[in-house]
């Protein structure tokens, strides 16, 4: 794990709600596994105090990509950053996927629970990549596809303005209803509560393997503050440490709502 300076290479929009940032980092690009996650300080004044955690999205050789959206005032102080700006950057840290050999990789994403499944898909083969997002105007476009792979992404949209009408997890079920679903597919999912939820209700009602990567809030980022506990089967275990990638089946599928 690395604590680093850093300097913003490029901050740009890519819809009405995401942003890309980028910067340089050689000792944290050559390490970070897709599902690991980094602890931004995103100003160099003292408020917000604490550092945000966000998933790593894209490594391109030594520059790092992180997928958010503003929601509050450290992301909004993200989004107001420019080329040359300081931020630190400590990770990598948490678990990462655990990469399949045998199964066929669905992946389920809803909103900026993209960005961990776009790096595992950079890395590793995979089946679809089933996204939900607000509205047309809230997707993640399809050049952030990696040459080849376009047609893998299916969207869901909630008002329907762009792919299906409604939630990623219809589409997922589709997948889920094929008879052998348990022996062919793993899931690889990250987003909003109510979609992991029923995620984790839909695995296990096809008997589907999978896992989530939890999205708690976070205070400290290394298992310190206890700030970000999961219920597991093994008890509340501190998401940073011990996540945020968890098995699905060990997971307490009502934990999952209130993400
Ligand atoms: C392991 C991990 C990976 C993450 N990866 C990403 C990522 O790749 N891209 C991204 O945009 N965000 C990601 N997040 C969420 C991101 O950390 C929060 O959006 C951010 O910390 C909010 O900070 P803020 O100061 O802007 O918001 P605040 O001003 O602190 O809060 C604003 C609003 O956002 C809500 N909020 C804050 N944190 C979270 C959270 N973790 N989950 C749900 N709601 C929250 C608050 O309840 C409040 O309503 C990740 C979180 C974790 C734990
Ligand atoms: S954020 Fe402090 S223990 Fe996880």
């Amino acid at each position: 794990m690395y604590d680093v300076e850093v300097t913003v290479k490029e901050n740009k929009r890519v819809s009405e709600v995401l942003w890309i940032l980028s910067f340089r980092s050689p000792a944290i690009a050559k390490k970070a596994l897709p599902g690991q996650f980094l602890q931004l300080q995103v100003t160099q004044a003292t408020d917000p105090f604490l550092r945000r955690p966000f998933s790593v999205y894209k490594i391109k050789r030594d520059i790092i990509e992180i997928l958010y959206e503003p929601v509050g005032i450290g992301t909004r102080i993200l989004a107001g950053t420019k080329p040359g700006d300081l931020l630190k950057a400590l990770g990598p840290l948490g678990t990462g996927f655990t990469p399949q050999k045998k199964k066929k990789v669905l992946m389920v994403g809803g909103g900026v629970g993209a960005a961990p499944l776009v790096f595992m898909a950079e890395r590793y083969p995979y089946e679809k990549m089933l996204l939900g997002f607000r509205g047309k105007h809230a997707v993640l476009p399809k050049s952030e596809a990696k040459a080849g792979e376009r047609s893998k992404w299916v969207y869901a949209t909630n008002d329907g303005s762009l792919g299906k009408k409604g939630f990623i997890t219809q589409l997922l079920e589709e997948f889920l209803k094929e008879p052998d679903a348990k022996q062919k597919y793993f899931l690889y999912v990250c987003g909003p509560g109510p979609m992991l939820y029923e995620t984790a209700r839909l695995a296990g009602e096809y008997q589907v393997d999978g896992e989530i990567s939890l999205e708690e809030r976070m205070g400290c980022g290394m298992g310190a503050c206890l700030g970000c506990v999961a219920e597991t089967k093994r008890g509340y275990l501190a998401s940073c440490r011990y996540g945020p990638v968890f098995r699905i089946q060990d997971l307490m599928p009502e934990g999952l709502q209130c993400h």
